[in-house]
């Protein structure tokens, strides 16, 4: 059997690739990570029938590979997500923010930034829809985003398994979720009217500019600014927050911190806060 070489990941070419990703997407690259971007670039370089990381830096770094840089920041950012993720803040939304925002608007603009692949966006809309019901006149949009193309595309199929959706309760399978009609797939689809609430868009948390013409009262960003060192940390948090509606809460990951950092909110709770 003739055994072919998989390509190492050389010093150099690391250094290049780890400047290139902290700066354009955040993600700390320290060199333990090394060992990890080579086996997910690994990838990369089969798929494009490259036999070294030298040529493969030679080829993203082109001014024409703009396509192979999706893909790179695909492979190396890690979308981990669930349904009922970290299932308190869900608690909270419906038992605190989200009464205490509808004593003064009806209209709630939801914002899941690193979205991932649509869990996160698709479950604040299943909990909107609940919180909603019998109250007339109050509504809401989700824009859910992420910098990873493959999981916007994810998020827009709005296609999941069966496992994915283990720890939604059966009512809310029941409300919100299309089974196929193959009796022998395990595939699910999220029902239409939620699907049309959860607006995917491209956006790079790293950048100043986030294009964004809306103010959100509800903004989950969690577990994405764990990957970023402390001085990108304060940088996000204070775009995301000036993107807040007076009144509106942020979620950020349980193991992400706010501590030295003056975002101007207020802390209701771990990784809970509020803008006055
Ligand atoms: C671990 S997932 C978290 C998903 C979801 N928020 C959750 O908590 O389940 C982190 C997401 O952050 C995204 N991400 C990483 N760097 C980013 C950046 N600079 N801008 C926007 N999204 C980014 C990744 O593509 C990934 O989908």
């Amino acid at each position: 059997m003739v055994q072919t070489e998989v390509p190492r990941l050389e010093e150099k070419e690391f250094q290049k690739l780890s400047q290139f990703i902290e700066s354009e997407v955040g993600i700390k690259m320290p060199p333990a990570k090394k060992i990890l971007i080579e086996s997910r670039l690994q990838k990369r370089l089969k798929k494009l029938n490259i036999s070294s990381f030298k040529e493969y830096c030679d080829h993203v770094f082109k001014e024409s590979s703009r396509e192979e840089l999706i893909d790179m920041i695909d492979a190396i950012t890690t979308n981990k997500t669930d349904f009922m993720r970290e299932p308190a803040h869900f608690d909270f939304l419906v038992h605190r923010a989200l009464p205490d925002i509808s004593n003064n608007k009806n209209q709630f603009k939801l914002w899941s930034a690193a979205s991932s692949t649509g869990q996160e966006p698709y479950n604040l809309a299943m909990f909107m829809e609940e919180f909603r019901r019998g109250k007339s006149g109050l509504d809401y949009s989700i824009t859910a985003t992420d910098i990873s193309k493959s999981c916007l595309e994810k998020g827009r199929s709005a296609l999941y398994t069966l496992k994915d959706i283990d720890d939604l309760t059966l009512d809310f399978k029941k409300k919100y979720f299309l089974k196929s009609k193959d009796p022998g797939s395990d595939q699910v689809k999220i029902k239409k009217h939620l699907r049309d609430k959860v607006h995917f868009q491209s956006i790079n948390l790293m950048k100043d500019d986030y294009g964004l013409r809306d103010k959100y009262d509800i903004v989950f960003c969690r577990n994405v600014l764990i990957y970023f060192d402390r001085d990108n940390q304060i940088k996000v948090i204070n775009r995301i927050v000036s993107h807040m509606n007076r009144g509106g809460y942020l979620f950020l990951g349980h193991s992400e911190s706010m501590a030295g950092i003056n975002s101007g909110l207020t802390s209701l709770a771990s990784s809970i806060f509020k803008k006055d």
